[in-house]
């Protein structure tokens, strides 16, 4: 259930809450309004400070009984010091309140109380967005336990600040955004057989019925009509109806080029006839948490009203085995009308996005975006850390890499020198679509950018970011959400 918001100046006498959080720095002294309520608890929260039982550092959490009139318990969560990790600042706020909104649901408080730390809208929106970031959890496949034995899931927040306009404001994006992170998240962690290509098109079909985007939806045969041979030649193995999903959102002047936003979507990756080792295979399904990050970005960008236009397309297929799988060796044509020798039938998210980038170029854009669970090359490069950022544009790179730093996403400059060109030469077709074993993240940017001309263009590899095998400190395991927070970072930057 989505995470309702509110914000507003609170009287710190007067917090009758299930959950009272807390967020302190390292050093940091109990806010003196907060008085009454530390007699209250027996001067417990003055106690664990001075005894440095908490600190006030990252990822620090202490949790207290509260009182029986009042705060029924009370959070202490700590930021750390800004200055520890320069880097990382933006996402401090975001990150605690992630941990707290975790910690909420763990206890099953239902709703909770955020006080201190938050002066504008935009902490707000980081706590807000946090909350949402850390109670998120997907139960709809499991049985639910026993009523006495459940839990109640995180559904409402206050948060205190002084200035109720700017929490209103706060809210609002919180809440935009925070819908498009849930839906980018629900889809990934959804099994293959409940998330297909069908699934996907109903998703965008329902924001755009919502929220105004128009939506077309291009299938096998439409696509054969306009010759995507290298979309297609995924398509080939699988029963499913592929589909080149596109969602336009028109916020800015009906005659200003607009921004293209574009997802691999492969719904599930088996490798094909190049088929994967078992072991892990299962987190094949992630491998359309691109196109989940475009139709999270549209959601909220949708949401949020921006004054600008956004194309949103989505490559919609599975890559399975079978008699009428594309082959090592064969060769297919792209719209485009490049030749491409198909060495390897696993590196398929190139196939897909080389036609659906050259498909967007149809609207003239501006710029577009990709973001594509594309290599495991790029995971070996960056880890978990950041997300791979390609581009033919240096100042387009520069002004993603900040979009990913303000929505705490962090991104990493990689280059594609044409040092690299030479890797993926065929010698029976124009391209090939792997370039051997050193620098595989490069060659697959390499690849795709054959099929957007003289675009600015960015390529986002967030093969090791769009989820995590392990539990997160903050976030459970799982989808992150990523690149919905860059997405809609880099469409606000361009709102003048
Ligand atoms: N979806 C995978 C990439 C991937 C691997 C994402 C691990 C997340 C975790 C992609 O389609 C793929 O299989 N890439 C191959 C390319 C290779 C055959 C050139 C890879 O990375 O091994
Ligand atoms: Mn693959
Ligand atoms: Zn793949």
């Amino acid at each position: 259930m989505a995470l309702s918001l509110s914000a507003r100046p609170l009287d710190p006498a007067a917090l009758d809450t299930p959950l009272l959080v807390l967020p302190l720095a390292p050093g940091a002294a109990l806010p003196p309004a907060l008085g009454p309520l530390d007699a209250a608890v027996g001067g417990a929260l003055g106690r664990v400070l001075e005894r440095r039982d908490f600190r006030g550092g990252r990822d620090e959490v202490l949790h207290l009984a509260g009182v029986p009139r009042g705060p029924g318990r009370i959070l202490l969560v700590g930021l750390g010091r800004a200055t520890d990790r320069p880097d990382d600042a933006p996402a401090r706020l975001r990150r605690a309140a992630a941990l707290a909104g975790r910690r909420a649901r763990e206890l099953g408080a239902g709703t909770l109380t955020w006080f201190g730390g938050v002066a504008s809208a935009a902490d707000v929106e980081r706590v807000g967005i946090g909350l949402g970031l850390g109670a998120w959890e997907y139960t709809d496949l499991k049985t639910p336990p026993a009523a006495e034995e459940r839990r109640a899931p995180l559904t409402a927040a206050t948060i205190h600040i002084e200035d109720a306009a700017a929490g209103a404001r706060g809210v609002a994006a919180a809440t935009a955004i925070g819908a498009g992170y849930d839906l980018a998240r629900r889809l990934g962690m959804m099994p293959g057989n409940l998330c297909t290509p069908d699934l996907l098109v109903e998703t965008a079909q329902d924001i755009g019925r919502r929220l105004g985007p128009r939506v077309t939806v291009l299938r096998r045969r439409e696509m054969e009509g306009l010759g995507m041979g290298s979309f297609l030649a995924v398509a080939q193995g699988t029963p499913q109806d592929p589909a080149l999903i596109q969602l336009e959102y028109r916020g800015g002047p009906a005659d200003a080029k607009p921004i293209a936003l574009v997802g691999k979507g492969l719904c599930f990756d088996s490798g094909g006839i190049s088929i994967k080792p078992a072991g892990g295979m299962e987190f094949m399904k992630f491998d359309m948490c691109g196109a989940a990050g475009v139709l999270g970005a549209i959601e909220a960008v949708a949401r949020l009203a921006l004054p600008v236009n956004v194309v949103g397309a989505v490559g919609a297929t599975t890559n399975m085995p079978s008699g009428t799988a594309v082959k090592p060796g064969d060769v297919v044509r792209a719209a485009s009308g490049k030749s491409i020798e198909v060495i390897n039938t696993d590196a398929e998210g190139r196939l897909v996005l080389a036609d659906v980038l050259d498909y967007v170029r149809r609207h003239e854009p501006t710029a577009i975006v990709d973001a594509a669970t594309l290599t495991g090359a790029c995971v070996v490069a960056l880890g978990h850390a950041a997300t791979g950022v390609f581009g033919n544009d240096e100042a387009l790179v520069g002004e993603v890499l900040a979009a990913g730093s303000r929505a705490g996403e962090r991104g990493w400059p990689m280059p594609v020198w044409s040092d690299y060109q030479e890797a993926i030469k065929s010698d029976v077709a124009d391209i090939k679509n792997t370039g051997g074993r050193s620098a595989g993240a490069i060659t697959a940017a390499k690849f795709l950018q054959e099929f957007v001309g003289d675009t600015p263009w960015v390529h986002l590899d967030i093969a090791g970011t769009a989820y995590s095998e392990t539990d997160l400190v903050a976030i459970p395991k799982g989808p992150t959400g990523v690149p919905v927070g860059m997405f809609v970072e880099f469409v606000r930057g361009r709102v003048r």
